[in-house]
C-alpha cells in the first residue's frame, strides 16, 4: 500500500509536554515521557510518565455545580472530551445560531488544569437537529461546511484543543456505510468532504474517525480499516482513529484488540480509545468488579503496547453520571468511580497498568511447561486430549493446542485455546496421523515452552461422523494503484454435525503472499500453502453455521483465486 507522503505540520504550543509530543504526525520520534511517577500518584502523572493521556468525558452540569466532580476531574486526568457540549445540537441548535457556552466551559476548565481537549463531534447522525436532517443535498453540504468551519475555527488557535472527531459512527455492524441522513442525502462523499472542511478550518488539529464495536477484529472494524486506508490513499486528511470502547463484561473482551490497534497503526494513523466504559448486569458484586478491572487493565495495557496509541478516554468517570443505565436496562456500574466518588478495583487496575514500575513488579514469569497431551476416545473424525496442567506464579489463563498433520513434516498451528488442561478435537480425516503439542499462557501474556509432541492416528472411516462438509466463498479485492489485495472468506459448515477446531487449507496462486496477521483466524503460509485455524470464538461451527475470516496480501501482478480448499483434509465446495 502506498500512503502519500505528508509534510510535517507546524504544531501549536501545547499545555503539556506530552500534548506537544502527541501532536506530531505519527510514525514519529518517541514521545518524551515525563519523570517517573510516585507509586501513589494520580492517573495523569503515571500516564504522562508513559507518554500517554488518560482522559474523561465531561458533563457541563457537574463540572459547574459539583466540587467533588471537579476535584477528581482536575487531579486524575490530563485529557478531556465534552460528553455532549460540542455536538451539533449543542453548538448550532438552529441554522446559523451558534452557542458555545458549554463547549467554552469545558475548554476553560481543561486549560486551567493543563488538560488537552478532544472535540466531539462534528458530523454524526445522532444529536443533530432536525433542521439539518431535512435539507436538500446542496443545502446539507453547505450547512456541514459552515458548521465545521465555525466550530473548528473557533478553537483553531486554542492551545488546549488538539483533535476532533470529524465523523462519528459511519458504519453499520456488517461493515456497510450507515444508512444515515448524511449518507442517504449526500452519498459516501460526505466523509471525505468533512475531513477536508475540518483541515481547512484548522491545519494543526488531529482529525479522527470514531466508532463503536470496532475494538476487535471483525467485519465493522475491517470496513473502517479499508475506508481509512482508501481515504489516506486519496489524500484525505484522516490522522487518527478512535475506538470508543463501550464494553460489557457479559460479552467478553474484544478479540484481537491489540492486533487491531496494530493494523490501524500500520496505516500511519494515531489510534486512541475514546469512550471507554465497561458495564455489567446489576447488581454489582466483587466477581463482576474483578472482571471489569481486568478489562480496564487490558485496554490500558493494549494502548501502552502500541506506540501509535495516544491514550485512553473514559466515558465519564463516576457512576453518578453515566449514560449506561438510561440506555441498557438493568445494566450499569460501568466506571472506575462509584456514585459516591469512591474508587473501585477498576481504578486500581488502570492505575497499576499505567504505573511505570514503581508499583508492583510486572509478571514476566511464564507458566511451567504442560505435560505431553494424551489422546482418548479416538474415532475416525475426532479425539479427546488431556495433559498435566501447568502452574504459574499468578495463575494459568489458558492453553494453546497446536496440531500438525502427518507423522512428520507440516507445520503446527493453533487449533484450540481451552481454559483448562483438556481439549476435544473434531473434523479430522479418517486413518490420518496428527501431531499435537500444548503450551500454557498466563494473564500477563507470558507463554510457556511447548510440551513434547503426541502422535495420534484416527481410525478408519465407517463408524464415526465422517469427514467434514464445508463450503467456501472467496472474494478478492485488489487495491487500486498498489500490488496488494484484501481477501475475504466465508467458511460454512454444510455437514450435519458441529465442526470444531477446524483447519482450512488452500494454496495461494503463485506470486501471492499473505501479509500477517490477517483477521478472525490464525493464518500461516509455507511456500504457497496457507492454513487458517480458528480463534476461540469461531472454533466451533454448528451445522449450517459460518464464519467470515480474511487477510491482506501482496501479489506480483495476478489476483487469481485459489481453486481448492480443504477442511480436515476433505475438499470444500467453492462458490
Ligand atoms: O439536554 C436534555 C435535557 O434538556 C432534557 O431534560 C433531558 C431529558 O431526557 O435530555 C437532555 O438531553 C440528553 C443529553 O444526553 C444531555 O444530557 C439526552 O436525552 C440524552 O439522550 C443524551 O445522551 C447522550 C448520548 O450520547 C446521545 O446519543 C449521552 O449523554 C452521551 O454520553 C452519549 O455519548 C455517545 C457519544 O457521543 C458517541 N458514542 C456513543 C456514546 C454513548 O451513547
Amino acid at each position: 500500500m502506498i500512503i502519500p507522503a505528508r509534510g510535517a505540520r507546524p504544531e501549536r504550543t501545547a499545555v503539556l509536554a506530552v500534548v506537544a509530543a502527541l501532536a506530531v504526525p505519527l510514525v514519529v520520534a518517541p514521545i518524551v515521557a515525563a519523570p517517573p511517577a510516585a507509586a501513589d500518584a494520580p492517573l495523569r502523572v503515571h500516564a504522562a510518565a508513559r507518554g500517554k493521556f488518560i482522559g474523561y468525558a465531561a458533563g457541563t452540569s457537574p463540572l459547574a455545580n459539583e466540587a467533588a466532580y471537579r476535584s477528581v476531574a482536575a487531579s486524575e486526568f490530563n485529557q478531556v472530551t465534552a460528553e455532549n457540549a460540542m455536538k451539533w445540537e449543542s453548538t448550532e441548535p438552529s441554522d446559523g445560531n451558534y452557542t458555545f457556552s458549554g463547549a467554552d466551559q469545558v475548554v476553560a476548565f481543561a486549560t486551567a488544569n493543563n488538560q488537552q481537549v478532544h472535540g466531539h463531534t462534528l458530523v454524526w447522525h445522532s444529536q443533530t437537529p432536525g433542521w439539518v436532517q431535512g435539507l436538500s443535498a446542496s443545502a446539507m453540504r453547505t450547512a456541514m461546511q459552515d458548521h465545521i468551519a465555525t466550530v473548528v475555527g473557533r478553537y483553531a488557535n486554542n492551545a488546549s484543543l488538539v483533535s476532533w472527531d470529524v465523523v462519528n459512527e459511519v458504519f453499520e455492524e456488517n461493515g456497510n456505510l450507515r444508512s444515515s441522513f448524511w449518507y442517504n442525502t449526500l452519498g459516501s462523499s460526505y466523509i471525505a468532504d468533512a475531513f477536508r472542511y475540518a483541515r481547512a478550518a484548522d491545519s494543526n488539529a488531529r482529525l479522527c474517525i470514531n466508532d463503536y464495536n470496532v475494538e476487535g477484529i471483525n467485519a465493522k472494524s475491517t470496513a473502517m480499516y479499508n475506508l481509512v486506508r482508501q481515504l489516506r490513499a486519496d489524500g484525505v486528511p484522516v490522522d487518527c482513529v478512535g475506538f470508543q470502547g463501550h464494553l460489557a463484561i457479559q460479552y467478553g473482551f474484544p478479540s484481537q484488540f491489540r492486533e487491531n490497534l496494530d493494523r490501524f497503526a500500520a496505516l500511519g494513523v494515531q489510534v486512541r480509545i475514546t469512550e471507554l466504559d465497561i458495564r455489567m448486569q446489576m447488581p454489582r458484586d466483587s466477581t463482576k468488579d474483578a472482571t471489569q478491572a481486568t478489562y480496564y487493565r487490558n485496554v490500558v495495557q493494549g494502548c501502552l503496547a502500541v506506540t501509535a496509541c495516544a491514550g485512553v478516554t473514559i466515558w465519564g468517570f463516576t457512576d453518578k453520571y453515566s449514560w449506561v443505565p438510561d440506555v441498557f436496562s438493568g445494566e450499569g456500574a460501568a466506571l472506575p468511580w462509584d456514585a459516591n466518588y469512591s474508587t473501585k478495583p477498576a481504578y486500581t487496575a488502570i492505575h497499576d497498568a499505567l504505573d511505570d514500575g514503581s508499583g508492583p513488579a510486572p509478571d514476566t514469569t511464564p507458566p511451567t511447561t504442560p505435560g505431553t497431551p494424551a489422546a482418548s476416545g479416538v474415532t475416525s473424525s475426532g479425539l479427546s486430549l488431556s495433559w498435566t496442567a501447568s502452574s504459574d506464579a499468578v495463575g494459568v489463563a489458558g492453553y494453546d493446542v497446536l496440531r500438525a498433520t502427518g507423522a512428520s513434516g507440516g507445520s503446527f498451528a493453533v487449533v484450540g485455546t481451552p481454559s483448562s488442561a483438556s481439549f476435544v478435537d473434531s473434523g479430522l480425516a479418517a486413518s490420518t496421523t496428527y501431531r499435537y503439542q500444548v503450551r500454557a499462557r498466563d494473564a500477563a501474556g507470558n507463554v510457556s515452552s511447548l510440551s513434547s509432541v503426541a502422535s495420534v492416528t484416527t481410525t478408519a472411516g465407517g463408524g464415526g461422523p465422517g469427514p467434514s462438509s464445508c463450503r467456501v466463498a472467496y472474494t478478492i479485492s485488489p487495491w487500486g494503484g498498489s500490488p496488494g489485495f484484501t481477501a475475504g472468506l466465508v467458511l460454512t459448515n454444510t455437514g450435519t454435525s458441529s465442526l470444531s477446531g477446524w483447519t482450512l487449507a488452500f494454496s495461494l496462486p503463485s506470486g501471492q503472499a499473505i501479509t500477517p496477521p490477517g483477521w478472525s483466524a490464525t493464518w500461516s503460509q509455507s511456500g504457497q500453502a496457507v492454513t487458517a485455524t480458528p480463534l476461540s470464538w469461531n472454533s466451533t461451527l454448528a451445522p449450517g453455521g459460518s464464519t467470515t475470516i480474511g487477510f491482506n496480501g501482496t501479489h506480483t501482478g495476478g489476483t487469481s483465486e485459489p481453486t481448492t480448499f480443504t477442511v480436515g483434509g476433505s475438499s470444500c465446495t467453492v462458490v
